[in-house]
């Protein structure tokens, strides 16, 4: 399977309903997007801990309400052709994917421990306020407490541990998680590290391979899932 990364990174601003609509047109089955809280705690689209790479403004994701995010452009950054695309709410990314028939890969963004629960908490009232179907949804996250916590509050939903460092017992201390996937930077994946995953039962997925060519190598070695800022070229 293929996943667009931030939606479809390379050909649209990243985690917009644009690049939603970008990874639909390529006909791939999932997109993976970041969320986390607003001043006025509702969950929106955004990757860094600031604005200022992917908007015109500035400031702390954080320490803006929904309305200063929604009045900034998310598009012009990345090209002309987007301006005034807008932060979405994770409500706005839910209605996309459902009305694309697009499955979800929320990763949950936490930048400090203290944002897991309010974040986790109202994640998880967005998405059974909408009645979203759990089998087109994976929450994934860096932080242990978030998937833990999603497991508490939301068992239905499958879960997936992302990592970028190589495991020394990090498969012994993510067992209690009960995961449906590991999520691991491709650069650190090796063939014996790839066939120990897939004894565990998860399913391993790959962030982010832009080279086409390496798909091969990667399939052979058990990869499930191919998380890509290209989905066109995938
Ligand atoms: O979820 C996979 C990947 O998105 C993790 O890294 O920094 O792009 O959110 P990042
Ligand atoms: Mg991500």
């Amino acid at each position: 399977m293929i996943t667009g990364h931030r939606g479809a990174a390379a050909l649209a601003p990243e985690n917009t309903l644009a690049g939603i609509q970008k990874a639909f047109e390529s006909g791939i089955e999932w997109i993976e997007i970041d969320t986390q809280l607003s001043a006025d705690n509702i969950p929106v689209i955004i990757h860094d801990k600031t604005v200022r790479r992917c908007t015109n403004g500035k400031g702390r994701v954080g320490e803006l309400t929904l309305s200063e995010l929604k009045t900034l452009d998310a598009g012009s950054w990345f090209s002309n052709e987007f301006a005034g695309e807008t932060i979405p709410t994770l409500k706005e990314t839910l209605l996309a994917c459902q009305e694309n028939g697009l499955n979800m890969n929320l990763e949950i963004k936490i930048h400090n421990e203290h944002e897991v629960k309010p974040l986790v908490e109202k994640v998880v009232e967005t998405v059974k306020h909408l009645n979203f179907p759990v089998e087109t949804l994976l929450f994934s996250s860096f932080s242990h407490t978030a998937l833990a916590y999603c497991q508490d509050l939301y068992p239905e939903v499958r879960r997936g541990f992302v990592t970028k460092h190589k495991p020394s017992n990090m498969l012994d201390t993510i067992k209690p998680l009960n995961l449906y996937s590991l999520h691991i930077d491709h650069r650190i994946l090796n063939e014996t590290l790839a066939k120990s995953i897939k004894e565990m039962g998860l399913i391993l997925m790959i962030w982010t391979l832009n080279d086409p060519k390496k798909i091969d190598k990667f399939t052979a070695w058990g990869v499930d899932n191919i998380i890509t800022d290209k989905p066109n070229i995938f």
